[in-house]
């Protein structure tokens, strides 16, 4: 693992990285900009000492230079074969720019490394990878998105596939990684109406992910299994964890349940209704199970060990931290409706 120096130094070029692609006006200036970002998000992932890093470092380099490449293939052909036949006027041309683009943020029929890579990375980095990571190939899909076949199959294939797979997974990073899947449907959806409306979902969605991060961490809980066995002074967290979980799956009264809410609303005001039934059906199949773990936990096992009574360290920095990002989840709901209707 990179000393504490340079992790800062990297973790600054990442969201330089990041701001240079979306703000360049190129998609050469895009394609240098998703490069750094990239370049130094691979020696933050490994460490020497822990072969499932160094696997899942290796597999995400190996697919995003494969994007990479790819995009890069793209905008040099689209640059140069302009003026023979009009690249710009080719249906397919948004077609085959953002495929590199969605198998960059890990959209669903190009989802099939994230699982993996997300299983061998730190909770840091898996925070990075769902949120940080995701912003500049979502900003670029913005010049070429427009409601069509392939968007909305893309958008249709996101979400099942967000919700099915979680389905059977007992490991958290599953979880969380194919929730994020599906936000990255949700997203794409957002994208179609405005970028502001994306803008809104990313950042809510980004608070959202970082608490259930933060809380999991908290928790020292990998499994789900694990979080069966409590102990009296991690009940709390345990319900910050579950409440933030549930926010995440956009349950009413938290904050996940406002972009949902908005993107639902923009579906139907842009006569997409069909596509709002189905993807709400398959967030209330995950709804399912994420009330399914968190009720099995809450009600029914609550063993608890005597070994795990002494067990904790003192964290309260990261569990002051981590209850003010889940109040930000159970009332930001409120808080917001309560803004937008004082006048
Ligand atoms: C997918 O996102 C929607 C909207 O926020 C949510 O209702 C649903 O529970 C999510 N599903 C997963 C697997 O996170």
């Amino acid at each position: 693992m990179p000393s504490n120096s340079t992790k800062v130094l990297l973790l600054i070029t990442l969201v330089g990285g990041m701001l240079v692609s979306v703000s360049s006006n190129s998609w050469l200036g895009a394609w240098i900009g998703l490069e750094i970002n990239l370049m130094s998000f691979i020696p933050l992932m490994s460490n020497v000492k822990n072969m499932y890093n160094t696997e899942a470092s290796l597999s995400y380099f190996i697919v995003q230079v494969l994007a990479s490449a790819t995009l890069l293939f793209m905008v040099v052909m689209k640059t140069l074969t302009e003026d023979l036949f009009s690249f710009d006027s080719n249906p397919y041309a948004p077609v085959v720019i953002s495929t590199p683009l969605l198998l960059k943020s890990g959209a669903a029929p190009f989802h099939w490394w994230f699982p993996g890579v997300m299983e061998g990375l730190s909770w840091e980095n898996c925070a990075l990878l769902m949120t940080v990571q995701k912003a500049a190939p979502l900003m670029l899909m913005s010049y070429l998105i427009e409601i069509n076949a392939f968007t909305l199959t893309i958008i249709l294939m996101s979400t099942i596939v967000g919700s099915i797979g979680g389905l059977n997974q007992t490991s958290m990073r599953k979880i969380l990684t194919y929730s994020s899947i599906n936000h990255t449907g949700w997203m794409l959806i957002a994208l179609t109406t405005s970028e502001n409306m994306w803008m809104m979902y990313f950042i809510i969605y980004s608070i959202l992910a970082l608490t259930v991060v933060s809380a999991i961490k908290l928790s020292g809980v990998s499994f789900i299994n694990q979080t069966m066995m409590t102990n009296s002074d991690t009940t709390t967290i345990k319900f910050m964890m579950y409440t933030s979980l549930l926010s995440l799956g956009g349950l009413p009264p938290f904050l996940g349940f406002l972009p949902k809410w908005i993107v639902i609303q923009a579906m139907i005001t842009n006569n997409l209704a069909p596509l709002a039934t189905i993807v709400v059906v398959t967030s209330l199949i995950t709804l399912y199970y994420y009330l399914k773990i968190s009720y099995s936990s809450f009600m029914i096992l609550s063993a608890e060990p005597k070994w795990n009574l002494k067990s904790h360290k003192n964290k309260s920095i990261s569990t002051s931290w981590t209850l003010m990002l889940s109040s930000i989840s159970l009332t930001g709901l409120v808080a917001c409706t309560m803004i937008t209707n004082i006048n």
